[in-house]
């Protein structure tokens, strides 16, 4: 359970204070620097400082309605009696930022943590929903230590495919995107059609519509209580959302005066919450890495095999996609994230606090399922498979995840042999080969895509079926890989592979035509090969050669960690605090 009290904060205690209070020279400057910018001296001096870290740009469409709600929170924060600023941090757009947004996760971690110790802020609120931005902006909130409410993007628009003749069906942002494209490749989408949908799958600013990797990033900080109950299904371009803003933007100055710090919150209860709710999400395979990444921020043991033992008791509720039928707007019709939560209530530490004020026992209290589809009842789960198996073995010593309910199957006990790509490039080619030897049980594997190799660990796991399969009907194959891939993606993909193959890890030995053997049950990874033979292979494997010799890529692969820690940097992990900044 979080810390339940703290002594209140007076106006004395406030860390703005310590800028503008100054009785000396640097005090006058920095009341004279906030008057040039059209403030009062009282502005500064007698209410707190709310940060509202935005994470808007032009090129993150997920984020292209957040100007405005940063005018909703200042309209909330002024309300309560603060003084709000914005500060722009970095804007990772899944889609556009090359060569993956994760190569930046850590640095938007780092941007926000300094951004709030090195200027004269008491609170904050974050502006973020795109995959890597929550986690990021949340991971440097937590390390910095000032009170801070999360307020999600909100998730885009449903859109639905209507065509003459045919029954119209709901079509949502990723998932179906790899799903058309394959058609196409198949022949059964025509360019034309395949034109007509660029325009047609995501119908307004906000985060894709699926249960990808942003709605259940969003999902999962509501679950740990650093977001409003029910913020992280709120729509976007609802009209509930610029109002759940403004209240993101009242709430925090009471948060100030409460000292209600993130880690009060963050206790290893809240974090079982979170990794609960991501498994009755069928919630998204990038969660494990994020999730691990911002408990070891908050000093909380977290690991994977926590999140297997959850994902065994904690069925699939959630009939959304990619392990379901609806979409986001859909969830949020149904109830949302409280009557999920509320459905699982068992499996919950309702005594956690939250940002809200209150526990989570309280925040849940009203909660009420109202559509028994989309939020399923424990009884009729859309997977009673579980949303995330944990393997290991020979292949994956410190682990593996497969996304169970979206996988088919068949592949649950599985032995094929391999065929192996060392690049994308090379993978991209030979998928292309109408004569390249493989067949359905063929496993395909990628490496050198992890978090050093890649470097950044990209989406790549999510590896095409051969062109030739394709043309047979094929629509899913085993895949391995240590890279990650797209929460909004299905299929029987098993990734995050540690050690990954760039640092020498087994992958690194494995040759096509070996024999991969996996089983869900077992929980095992098995490459059906002798040891001696691997030891012989380990003996004349030779380091691949990375091309960075400079630069912030330099920086990550000296510094990241492996998937099963959460690819952090290993000098920003740990919950010790760091010193506040001089001020002379
Ligand atoms: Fe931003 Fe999917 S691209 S949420």
């Amino acid at each position: 359970m979080g810390e339940p009290t703290a002594p209140a904060k007076s106006l004395a205690d406030l860390r703005s204070r310590r800028w503008f209070a100054d009785a000396g020279m640097r005090g006058f400057a920095h009341r004279q620097r906030i008057q040039q910018m059209g403030l009062r001296r009282q502005d500064v001096l007698d209410k707190p400082i709310i940060a509202i870290v935005n994470t808007w740009s032009d090129l993150s469409p997920c984020h292209a309605h957040l100007r405005e709600r940063a005018e909703s929170v200042k309209r909330g924060v002024l309300m309560a009696g603060g003084t709000p600023m914005e500060l722009p941090a970095m804007s990772l757009g899944e889609v556009m930022v090359k060569p993956t947004t994760m190569l930046y996760r850590n640095f938007l971690a780092m941007e926000v943590e300094e951004l709030l110790r090195s200027l004269p802020v008491d609170g904050a609120v974050l502006l973020a929903g795109c995959d890597k931005t929550t986690p990021g902006t949340v991971m440097g909130a937590i390390s910095m230590g000032v009170p801070t409410i999360f307020c999600p993007a909100g998730p885009m628009l449903n859109d639905r495919l209507v065509r003459a003749g045919e029954p119209s069906r709901q079509i949502g942002a990723g998932t179906h995107t790899r799903m058309f494209w394959d058609e196409m490749q198949a022949g059964r989408v025509s360019a034309d059609a395949w034109i007509d949908l660029e325009a047609r799958m995501t119908r307004s600013p906000g985060t894709c519509n699926t249960m990808g990797t942003a709605s259940t990033m969003t999902a999962i900080v509501e679950a740990l209580g650093l977001a409003l109950p029910g913020s992280s299904s709120i729509p976007a371009m609802d009209a509930a959302h610029p109002r759940m803003a403004t209240r993101c933007g009242e709430r925090i100055v009471q948060m100030v005066w409460d000292d209600l710090r993130p880690q009060r919150i963050l206790s290893r209860g809240a974090f079982m919450n979170a990794v609960a709710v991501q498994m009755a999400l069928g919630g998204s395979t990038n969660a494990a890495v994020h999730l691990i990444a911002m408990a070891r921020r908050a000093g909380v043991a977290l690991t994977l095999d926590d999140m297997d033992a959850v994902s065994r008791r904690v069925p699939v509720l959630a009939n959304l996609f990619p392990s379901g039928a609806g979409l986001m707007e859909d969830f949020y019709y149904a109830g949302g994230l409280p009557a999920l939560m509320q459905r699982i209530a068992a499996q919950l530490s309702l005594d956690e606090l939250s940002v809200a004020g209150g526990t989570l026992g309280q925040a849940l209290a009203q909660a009420e399922v109202r559509d028994a589809e989309v939020i399923r009842p424990l009884d009729r789960p859309v997977s009673a498979n579980g949303t995330l198996a944990v393997l290991r073995g020979n292949l994956a010593p410190d682990g593996a995840v497969i996304k169970a309910s979206a996988a088919d199957p068949r592949f649950f006990k599985h032995r094929g042999r391999a065929l192996v790509f060392d690049s994308p490039a090379e993978m991209a080619r030979a998928c292309a080969d109408p004569d390249l030897d493989v067949d359905a049980d063929t496993v395909l594997v990628l490496r050198n895509a992890g978090p050093v190799g890649a470097p950044g660990m990209p989406e790549w796991g999510n590896l095409p079926i051969p062109k030739k399969l394709l043309a047979q009907g094929v629509r899913d194959m085993l895949r391995l890989s240590d890279a990650r891939m797209s929460g909004t993606h299905y299929g029987s993909c098993v990734l995050h592979i540690s050690p990954e193959s760039a640092v020498g890890g087994p992958l690194a030995l494995l040759r096509s035509g070996d024999e991969i053997a996996i089983d869900l049950e077992a929980r095992s990874l098995s490459l059906c090969v002798a040891d001696a033979e691997l030891e012989q292979r380990r003996a004349a494997w030779v380091a691949p050669v990375q091309p960075y010799s400079r630069g912030y890529t330099r920086l990550y692969q000296q510094h990241v960690t492996q998937a099963h820690e959460g690819c952090d940097f290993d000098f920003l992990q740990g919950d010790g605090p760091s010193p506040e900044p001089a001020i002379f």
